[in-house]
């Protein structure tokens, strides 16, 4: 991808983010996240990588307005500083089942943020549905099936039908396929992608697993410890990392990526 031509739709400018401790003698904030920038242009698919508890998910928080921002700014396509409760940022986790209820049909879950939004007409919605069941590669039948039962790609293509819904710019997936199997995984990966090209989505990808960056991710922005070590195009940083704690991470990895 050509970044050079790509217009910005997620700047993140020097991320600084603070947690508070739960008890009375440690009310000061604990700094997690200290000073990351990077941007996501428009279709671009970027990489958030780092070990467990470097602050991946907590910058994704602070994205979607979930955590509050301590200091810096977090821009979406250059308007008012404060994405957070747009629609405009979608994210999909992991478990996307953990939010369902499970007495409601899957379609009507889907159709529920249509409704809260405003966005369809409630004549419109089961058309709607029945659009971004198939877009995500799902039979309209599961429009009327209850949220149990459905294997783990059917809940993943699900969970991404539901954070469409409401036209995102910008999806952030953190860890979202990292439990299926390699084989869904990679369908769900192609389906990211074929969003990507067929509707310029823009794809935050939070993940510890470097054999997806590679085949996913335009650029990978690599995170230690709350900062940000280095980045660049996927491409180059693979072939030559230029820092040691990302030649060790290629390295500790290696052996999971497929034989070329
Ligand atoms: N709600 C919270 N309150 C206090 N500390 C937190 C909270 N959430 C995460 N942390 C701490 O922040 C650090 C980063 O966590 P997280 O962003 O979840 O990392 P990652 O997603 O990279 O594994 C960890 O040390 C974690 O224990
Ligand atoms: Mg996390």
């Amino acid at each position: 991808m050509d970044g050079g031509a790509m217009t910005t739709l997620l700047d993140v400018r020097d991320l600084h983010v603070a947690y508070r401790g739960g008890a009375l003698w440690r009310s000061r904030p604990v700094p997690i996240v200290h000073g990351v920038s990077f941007r996501v242009g428009r279709g671009e698919i970027v990489g958030l990588i780092g070990e467990s508890g470097s602050g991946k998910s907590t910058i994704a928080r602070s994205i979607v307005g979930l955590t509050p921002v301590a200091r810096g700014e977090i821009v979406l396509d250059q308007g008012t500083a404060h994405v957070g409760r747009a629609r405009h940022v979608q994210m999909i986790f992991q478990d996307p089942f953990a939010s369902l209820d499970p007495r409601m049909t899957v379609g009507a879950q889907i159709a529920e943020p249509l409704a809260i939004h405003r966005l369809v007409p409630k004549a419109l919605r089961r058309q709607r549905v029945s659009e971004l069941l198939t877009r995500v590669g799902l039979s309209d039948a599961v429009y009327d099936r209850l949220p149990h039962a459905f294997s783990g790609g059917q809940r993943a293509r699900i969970g991404i039908a539901r954070a469409l819904a409401v036209e995102p710019a910008l999806l952030i997936a953190d860890e979202a396929t990292a439990a299926l199997d390699v084989s869904v995984q990679a369908q769900i990966l192609n389906l990211l992608m074929d969003l990507r090209d067929d509707l310029g989505l823009s794809i935050l990808f939070i993940t510890h697993d470097l054999a997806v960056v590679r085949v996913l991710c335009d650029r990978a922005v690599v995170l230690r410890r709350g900062r940000i070590v280095e980045q660049g195009e996927t491409v180059a940083l693979f072939a030559a990392p230029r820092e040691d704690y990302t030649r060790l991470l290629l390295a500790s990895h290696r052996t999971l990526e497929p034989q070329a």
